[in-house]
């Protein structure tokens, strides 16, 4: 029996149940599987229900304005998906008259679809027999296959790649795709395989030389840089300072200002001179990001006149939570709660 038959027929029996699962609609397929790019299914799930209750169709997103799509991705991470997301909405409602690309090509053209994305799409949603050669597929083939040598090298990629091709199946090309990333998630997990409930033990090379929990081979990565930051919650009565990022990590998302340790000086330089507190320490924040880790020290300035700020707003507490914010900032946002409740106590009782 094919490997494909065998493993299609698990998947029937054993397949993980997701919202996402079991729409024809290729608009919440291309949507899911944006979202599931770099983020867990078990986090998609709620994003997916909650977005699709915002915008149905793909002309509802193509029409809303981006500060609603980025609200709605809020907490999500990886924000230029959001962006991207609504770019190609955009392309799909105008340009190809609602219609999404059909072919892998096709849908590798919109923004924020690669090789990967355009693969499961087009495998899900048309039956395209196209493998979404993700991190998942690299190791169940690698290990099949007892492919020995490093997947970050382009020809093993392309080698993988063909393999991966050729036991695609004619039809139900996005099941096996997704019986694949099943199998990858559950049973074909990196580090220590759970090859005893295999349901292709015994097409695996890997596993008939020992060595699936070594497989695939990669290098060793970098350790990912630090960077350390000063967090400036800065208060005017009932009103807090945001300044929304032009940088591409988190673009146009609003955070707090923020200023590299170091360089406090200079920032608290441009400050209104004597018109405000001493900057008091409030606490820690850190958030890891895939190449980068931001250590947070989290500062409060009380300051007695508003000023102006390059892409600044001075908000209230209800405005700041209905901007569209990082989870990179959530400790400097408690406390930039907190401080805002204890200032509405203090105004009441002044009124
Ligand atoms: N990861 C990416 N796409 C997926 C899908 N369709 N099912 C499960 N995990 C996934």
């Amino acid at each position: 029996m094919p490997l494909h038959q065998t493993l299609l027929e698990w998947y029937d029996q054993s397949k993980r149940e997701f919202v996402f699962r079991g729409v024809r609609d290729p608009y919440k397929i291309w949507l899911s599987e944006i979202m599931l790019q770099q983020t867990r299914t078990e986090t998609v799930v709620p994003y997916f229900e909650r977005f699709t209750a915002l915008f149905p169709t793909v002309e509802a997103l193509a029409l809303a304005e981006e500060e609603e799509v980025l609200r709605a991705w809020q907490g999500l991470g990886y924000y230029s998906r959001a962006r991207n997301l609504h770019a190609a909405a955009k392309t799909v409602w105008f340009d190809l008259h609602g219609q999404f690309p059909q072919t892998v090509e096709g849908l590798l053209s919109l923004p924020g679809v690669g090789p990967y994305t355009a693969a499961a799409i087009a495998s899900i949603a048309f039956d395209v027999p196209a493998p979404a050669m993700d991190g998942n597929l690299t190791r169940v083939f690698s290990r099949i296959h007892g492919v020995r040598e490093n997947v970050e090298i382009p020809s093993v990629r392309r080698r993988l790649h063909e393999i991966a091709q050729s036991e695609m199946p004619l039809k139900r090309a996005g099941d096996f795709n997704q019986a694949l990333m099943d199998l990858g998630a559950t049973v074909c997990t990196p580090g220590t395989p759970d090859c005893d409930r295999c349901p292709v033990q015994q097409y695996c090379a890997a596993y008939a030389d020992g060595d699936a929990d070594m497989l695939p081979v990669k290098s060793v990565k970098k350790a990912p840089q630090e960077e350390q930051y000063a967090v400036l919650l800065i208060t005017c009565k009932n009103r807090i300072l945001m300044v929304q990022r032009k940088e591409n990590l988190l673009k146009n998302m609003w955070v707090f200002p923020m200023t590299e340790t170091g360089n406090e000086k200079s920032f608290l330089s441009r400050l209104p001179e004597g018109r405000y507190t001493a900057p008091r320490y409030l606490g820690d924040g850190k958030h890891v990001f895939t190449h980068l880790i931001w250590q947070m020290k989290i500062y409060h300035i009380e300051i007695e006149a508003e000023f102006p700020c390059a892409h600044g707003q001075w908000v209230t507490d209800a405005e700041m939570d209905a901007l569209p914010k990082p989870t990179a900032i959530r400790a400097a946002l408690l406390h930039a709660n907190q401080l805002m409740q204890d200032s509405q106590i203090k105004g009441g009782t002044n009124a």
